[in-house]
């Protein structure tokens, strides 16, 4: 074979031509300064805002915070005591990322991702930026499944519905991380994956929060990212970001629901103000800096309920592998017709299914996922009003506020009813929970002004009585101890048993033990109902009716006891060395019971 001498090189030429330099640059810049968590770099001038540096002699990580006229404010994410003047600081061209994915359920990490409980390694492949952008209104779709916290007072009156944002709120010690618990414990049966973030705690707080998370089960489905209070204030500012993303990895990827409880976000803001005082940067209301809002607004707008897709599909399709383009009908383009979201659903299954015989609907598989958010505020003495209480409060769609008075009356959850509200929640209740919750907040705030009243000592009517003694019940229904979530129907059950009226005759100190014992009968003696309820999961009258024949038959079986659940609860705790608190009977205002 004979080569033509110009051919060969018009070949060369543009092979030439379109060489391109495999070899990549990274910029790299020296320490100017560092100190209490951060450093200044000089010769960084393309490094971008949020990107991921390395400290090459110390591999600690840094993110560049500041980007500055002449050099680079950067945030230091591990120890910074070894870091020195002069030391080589390299761009990695990437925003920060965490690992994410099935390997981290279970594990104890720091923000980073690295494991913190001694058993070995995270072994995953996958990373999310810490920072990602909250979906927008096309993806999302209304909250319409209840999260079940398993708290009687809060699914009944301040129902949470999976993507909604719920805020916890109270000063110091009244029970917050309780409710928190609990909810992650409550999801067992739910498929909902858990992250929980603890920023700014004691690591000996946290470390009880693992072991009852470890003892109830609820470390197969939940993640715990710690950032305690030694950690170093950069390390606490990306604690929430990071446990965030490891949750949006399930939601986005796997179309599962999620819950982040963000434990506690003023301890976020505390560290977030340091550095940004230590970066110089304006300070202003309350000391912190102006973008603090912006901080936990874009934290939070990333919980979401994604928007539901579905597809036609053959009837013998795996419902479990469904992806974006396996639907039959196809647009003019070649792209499988995708519904999106509860009205398109409905239209497909109304007016295309129809057309397609031997078809089904089916939900793309990684779609419709969720992520709830459960932050927590602490407040000084009650002051909501404060700056960052009421940023947060703003954001979110809905506050559970605890009130340290309830909670040393022994009213625990310490639940303040009159100013605890749920925006949104009451859309996903399932409807029997409706049907018994709806005048409870009612009563419940009509019981607090007549209590007040009878303080004074007044003769009261019979019906002021009457409804003073059924208020007293349903407070008493509405304690829990901790670590005892109930399941929906059983809270549905005791609502509906104190409301009705089927207590009244019981005296205050034995509700709780009334309670236990009928939950148990129940179980034990009336599955049928119990099972018809959860099923249906409304209160038609034919079930309303055999509920009350249980409920008139157990009446009599009922046995007093000086125990409730709820004293036994404490007992124990007295006994593991935690502060014991008055007992419920002995405290408080509305304990002062009427005499029976
Ligand atoms: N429902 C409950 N029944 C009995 N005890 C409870 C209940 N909820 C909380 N407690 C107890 O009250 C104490 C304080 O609760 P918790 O730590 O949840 O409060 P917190 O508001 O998170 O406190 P901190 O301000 O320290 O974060 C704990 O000892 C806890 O065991
Ligand atoms: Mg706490």
């Amino acid at each position: 074979m004979r080569f033509k001498a110009d051919e060969i090189a018009s070949v060369l030429e543009r092979e030439i031509s379109q060489y391109r330099e495999q070899v990549q640059a990274r910029e790299v810049g020296r320490v100017l300064e560092v100190g209490d968590g951060i450093a200044r770099v000089y010769g960084l001038s393309q490094a971008m805002a949020g990107e991921m540096l390395e400290f090459t002699r110390t591999k600690v990580r840094g993110l560049a915070f500041n980007l500055e006229e002449n050099s680079v404010g950067v945030i230091i994410l591990g120890e910074y005591q070894e870091i020195a003047e002069g030391d080589e600081v390299r761009a990695t061209g990437a925003l920060l990322q965490v690992p994410v994915g099935e390997a981290l359920i279970g594990r104890v990490v720091d923000p980073l991702g690295k494991p913190l409980d001694g058993k070995g390694p995270v072994v995953t492949s996958q990373y999310r930026p810490v920072e990602s952008r909250a979906p927008g209104v096309a993806e999302r779709q209304p909250v319409d499944v209840p999260l079940q916290t398993g708290i009687k007072a809060i699914d009944a009156m301040t129902p949470i519905g999976r993507g909604q944002r719920e805020l916890i709120i109270g000063d110091r010690k009244t029970g917050k991380t309780a409710i928190a618990v609990d909810t992650i414990v409550n999801q067992r049966d739910s498929g909902v994956i858990c992250v929980y973030i603890a920023i700014g705690q004691k690591e000996s707080t946290t470390a009880k929060v693992v072991e009852g998370l470890r003892n109830a089960g609820a470390m197969d489905y939940t993640i715990v990212v710690m950032a305690g209070s030694s950690t170093p204030a950069p390390l606490q500012y990306v604690a929430p970001y990071a446990g965030c993303a490891m949750a949006e990895y399930f939601m986005y990827e796997q179309g599962r629901d999620t819950l982040c409880v963000y434990d506690d976000l003023s301890k976020q803001a505390a560290a977030y103000r340091q550095l940004s005082l230590l970066m110089r940067r304006p300070p202003g209301r309350e000391a912190y800096p102006g973008d603090i809002f912006y901080a936990h607004s874009r934290l939070l707008e990333r919980s979401a309920k994604l928007a539901e897709r579905w597809v036609i599909v053959h009837a013998d399709a795996d419902e479990k592998k469904v992806g974006e383009d396996w639907g039959v009908n196809r647009h003019p383009d070649g792209r499988g017709v995708v519904y999106v979201g509860p009205h398109d659903k409905e239209h497909a299954q109304k007016h295309e299914l129809p057309n397609y015989p031997g078809h089904k609907l089916v939900k793309v598989a990684t779609s419709g996922g969720s992520l709830t958010a459960l932050p927590l505020i602490e407040t000084l003495e009650g002051e909501v009003s404060a700056y960052i209480p009421t940023n947060v409060i703003s954001i979110t769609d809905g506050q559970i506020y605890l009130q340290p008075d309830l909670f040393n009356a022994g009213i625990r959850p310490a639940i303040d009813v009159g100013i605890s509200v749920s925006r949104v929640g009451g859309k996903a209740q399932i409807p029997a929970m409706k049907q018994v919750a709806g005048s409870l907040r009612l009563d419940l705030a009509n019981f607090r002004e007549l209590e007040a009243f009878a303080q004074l000592g007044t003769e009261l009517d019979k019906a002021t009585q009457a409804q003073l003694d059924r208020g007293y019940r349903m407070v008493e229904i509405l304690k829990q101890p901790q670590y005892q979530p109930l399941n929906v129907v059983d809270e549905v059950l005791i609502i509906y048993a104190g409301s009705k009226g089927f207590l009244d005759k019981v005296p205050v100190k034995q509700v709780q033990a009334w309670e236990e014992q009928f939950l148990r009968f129940m179980h034990e003696q009336r599955a049928d109902v119990h099972k018809d309820l959860a099923q249906s999961r409304r209160l038609t009258p034919e079930i309303e009716e055999r509920l009350k024949a249980a409920i008139t038959a157990f009446q009599p079986q009922f046995k007093p006891t000086s125990e409730g659940p709820l004293r036994r609860a404490e007992k124990k705790e007295g006994t593991a060395g935690v502060a014991a608190q008055p007992l419920p009977a002995q405290a408080g205002a509305a304990q002062k019971a009427p005499a029976h």
